[in-house]
């Protein structure tokens, strides 16, 4: 008997459907091929389209339908010129929050095949993992504006940190650093943040004797940035807060190759709830309906999904396959080549064992 996995796909809007037609087209691909598992696809169908029809990009019950799937595909959301991003982009906010997706992970790994924006840099020196926490830190809606307009105006924006949220991820990063390279970095900067970032600190200092086999450091953020560009061989699993985790996903992402070759996920690692695999990056409406868009991305948060449903070896095929695209030379016009979006979705499913 093969396993079953439903899975909920939401294409999103611009550049979104037309990346993950050729995520779907790949996962489809391994699975005719890899007896073990059968996926069950159900498209939803929301976003910017549905909002012309309901006046709201998704229904009301829209958390409670997705509850009940194994994981969900996302491509992007955003259509600024129609609705407000705000209105777009608040599902996925509640998504992450109920589903309690504290992990974010984005891999920034250069390929063979891919420009390197830094010098000298090659393929090998470029592969760590920023480990984002994404359930609070700077940005939990807490704070407020008093005397509005006035030149007396004041604005107060407070961060929350608690020791479980930070020992929670921590723990994920060390276990993730166990099964990579055995390295964690914690970004901290309790230099200058002498209570959230104290607390940082003193949580990975009482978790690292737990995990003799991980050598683990904190950096300063600021250094942190630093050294991601001088010395980016020297990092494994970077665990961040969410803000830095968000400055230095940016910085990961372009070291890489740009945003069209990231991919990223919203875990939930206890598997109560399903997790959600997305390119990093947006709706791109600026290219949308060119058939130009980079579907790498969407294929490689595929894999993660593959990864996290517990199918190492399918996920690793789809890795592999990717590899040998890009170092074939198969470029969209992003990465300075000329295929589209559907024929380098197809180079890389021709090239899957
Ligand atoms: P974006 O990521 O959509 O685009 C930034 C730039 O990168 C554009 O020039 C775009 O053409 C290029 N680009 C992005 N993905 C690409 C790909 N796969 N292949 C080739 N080029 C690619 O960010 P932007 O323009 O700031 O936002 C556009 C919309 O997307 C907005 O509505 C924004 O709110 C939304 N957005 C949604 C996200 C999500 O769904 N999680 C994340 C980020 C933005
Ligand atoms: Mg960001």
């Amino acid at each position: 008997m093969s396993q079953q996995l439903k899975i909920a796909v939401y294409p999103g809007d611009g550049i979104g459907p037309e990346v993950i037609d050729e995520a779907v087209r790949v996962l489809k691909r391994v699975e005719e091929s890899d007896r073990g598992f059968a996926l069950e696809l159900t498209t939803l169908p929301w976003g910017a389209t549905y909002w012309k029809q309901h006046g709201q990009v998704v229904p009301d019950d829209f958390l409670n339908l997705l509850r009940p799937f194994d994981a969900i595909l996302l491509g992007a959301v955003g259509w600024p010129a129609l609705i407000p991003d705000g209105e777009t982009l608040a599902p996925l906010v509640k998504i992450r929050q109920a589903f309690d997706q504290y992990a974010c992970v984005r891999p920034a790994r250069l390929y063979p095949g891919v420009r390197c924006v830094l010098a000298d840099k090659r393929p090998g020196d470029i592969d760590l993992v920023v480990i984002r926490e994404n359930s609070e830190g700077e940005y939990v809606d807490n704070g407020g504006r008093l005397k509005r307009g006035t030149s007396d105006e004041v604005a107060v924006q407070t961060a929350l940190h608690t020791r479980k949220g930070i020992e929670r991820i921590l723990r994920y990063g060390f276990d993730m650093a166990r099964t990579r390279r055995k390295k964690l970095t914690m970004a901290t900067k309790s230099n200058a943040q002498r209570y959230g970032y104290a607390l940082w600190d003193e949580v990975l200092e009482e978790l690292a004797p737990q995990y003799p086999d991980v050598a683990s450091e904190r950096q300063h953020c600021d250094a942190l940035i630093m050294n991601f560009v001088r010395w980016p061989e020297r990092f494994d699993v970077v665990v961040a807060s969410n803000l830095f985790g968000d400055l230095l996903t940016d910085l990961g992402g372009v070291l890489a190759g740009g945003l069209g070759l990231a991919p990223s996920t919203n875990t939930n690692p206890e598997r109560r709830f399903p997790s959600m695999f997305e390119p990093v990056h947006g709706s791109a409406p600026d290219i949308a309906g060119k058939g130009i868009a980079n579907p790498i991305a969407a294929i490689l948060s595929a894999a993660m999904m593959l990864d996290h449903l517990q199918l190492p070896a399918a996920a690793s095929r789809i890795r592999r396959a990717v590899e040998r695209t890009l170092a074939d030379g198969n470029q969209t016009p992003d990465l300075g080549g000329q295929l589209s979006t559907r024929q380098l979705g197809e180079a890389v499913a021709v090239r899957l064992e």
